[in-house]
């Protein structure tokens, strides 16, 4: 086999067989491959796409392409969730512990933050001497004692898709969606999921910005889950504003933590409530989603998913007197209101500069290397729909860089259109995609 004749195959239209498929990513992987070869190969993949055939098989050798994660060892299926990134999205540290409340094992493998959405592996790093990562003995002996776990990702799982995403990002091949729905399933595939549900973000926060693009990368994501033998249903959900109203590590937390105490905002809370419910809707705890939100609202409002998260928090080695003193987490020396110069109605927010005013801040990466202020970021008093008065303020800035809030201030002020015209509130479920209908 030669890659020359595979990209002008791939550059022609024609589809490539599995053992095509897998010679790319093989050879790839064990560097015997160059760069600019892959990369003309991933620029005809953008023109031509690639078929439901190709993008499943393509899953499958980026997710064989290292380490499998076995977690045969845990009794009952093993669901997970991802969600394509969004700013203020905190989910993971609500509904984490929500599902394994339910008793199902939640083996958790997250990201950091890079660019304007936010990691929950930082979130988590927030909290004093909790440990991100695990050796998989670690892993699997705490989720055998208390269901559930959330550490770093690591380099081992789907080295191929590591290394494919880097050179996608260095060639403009990152946003095809064959190309992301593989990229993020083989990834689940790699750390053992046997059932999968999808959070796919849509609006200006969003990765996908209209919702014809966001129902298509759900589509081909459940439709390659299915091909592969996964159980797969993707929720595609609102991002044309923050999801709750903090942005920034240790703020997301205290935010997470009042939502395990019942006090979260609604649309964070409609949310976990949504996507656990279908987690133990596919793991066989209850028979269908509306029994799931029922369910898992019991656990919420009784205390036992605020208990799961102190079992997550203590067993991983960090401080759980956040829970009742949220003060224990890093707070930031400088603080300023944002006021609104005009009154009316907040009609839309730019949802992405929130997250790129939150990173100035101090609470995200430009790059790897840059370090975390945990403590930075930013607390929105309006949303979409809410009136707004001349002098109130709109947001609450955080930060231990007190050079960076004039421009900030500045910045975050013109994230809001204000009007006269009220404006109906954002929904945050647009749509559910099973692997027979939408
Ligand atoms: N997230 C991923 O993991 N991969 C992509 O290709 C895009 C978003």
């Amino acid at each position: 086999m030669r890659m020359y004749d595979l990209i002008k195959k791939k550059r022609t239209g024609q589809e490539l067989t599995t053992a095509e498929i897998n010679y790319i990513i093989d050879n790839y992987t064990n560097d015997t491959l160059p760069d600019y070869q892959v990369a003309a190969w991933l620029m005809a993949v953008c023109f031509q796409g690639l078929s439901p055939r190709e993008t499943a098989d393509l899953t499958m050798a980026m997710a064989t392409s290292g380490e499998m994660l076995d977690l045969s060892a845990l009794p009952g299926p093993k669901v997970d969730k991802h969600s394509t990134g969004g700013v203020g999205d905190k989910t993971t540290l609500v509904l984490a512990p929500l599902v394994a409340a339910a008793g199902v094992p939640v083996a958790k493998m997250s990201g950091r933050s890079l660019g304007h959405t936010g990691g929950t592996i930082d979130k988590l790093a927030s909290i004093s001497g909790f440990k991100v990562s695990l050796n998989q003995d670690e892993f699997i002996r705490q989720l055998q004692n208390i269901n559930i776990a959330v550490v770093a990702q690591t380099g081992e799982l789907a080295p191929a898709d590591k290394k494919l995403y880097a050179l996608r990002d260095a060639t403009a091949t990152v946003d095809n969606i064959p190309l992301i729905s593989s990229s993020i399933m083989s990834k689940k595939i790699a750390a053992g999921a046997e059932s999968i549900v999808l959070d796919v973000k849509v609006g200006n926060g969003a990765f996908m910005r209209n919702i014809e693009d966001a129902l298509i990368l759900a589509r081909t994501m459940v439709d390659t889950g299915t091909k592969i033998g996964r159980h797969t249903v993707a929720l595609v959900t609102g991002m044309n504003q923050p999801l709750g109203f903090a942005v920034g590590n240790a703020l997301e937390v205290v935010e997470a933590i009042a939502t395990l105490k019942g006090q979260g905002p609604p649309d964070l809370q409609a949310l976990c409530l949504e996507l656990g419910a279908w987690m133990i809707t596919l793991a066989g705890v209850v028979s269908n989603p509306e029994q799931g939100r029922i369910h898992l609202k019991t656990l919420l409002d009784n205390g036992e998913a605020l208990k799961k998260f102190k079992a997550l928090v203590t067993a991983q080695g960090g401080d759980a007197g956040v829970i009742d003193n949220p003060q224990r987490l890093p707070q930031a020396k400088f603080k300023a209101l944002v006021p609104a110069t005009a009154k009316g109605y907040v009609q839309a927010i730019l949802t992405d500069e929130v997250g790129l005013v939150a990173m100035y801040l101090g609470a995200g990466r430009a790059t790897k290397e840059d370090r975390i202020d945990y403590a930075a970021g930013l607390i929105l008093h309006k949303k979409i729909g809410d009136q707004v008065t001349n002098g109130k303020p709109l947001a609450t800035l955080y930060t231990n860089s007190p050079e960076k809030l004039p421009l900030a201030k500045e910045r975050l002020l013109k994230t809001f259109t204000i009007g006269n015209q009220q404006v109906p509130t954002e929904k945050i479920i647009r749509a559910v995609i099973t692997k027979d209908d939408i």
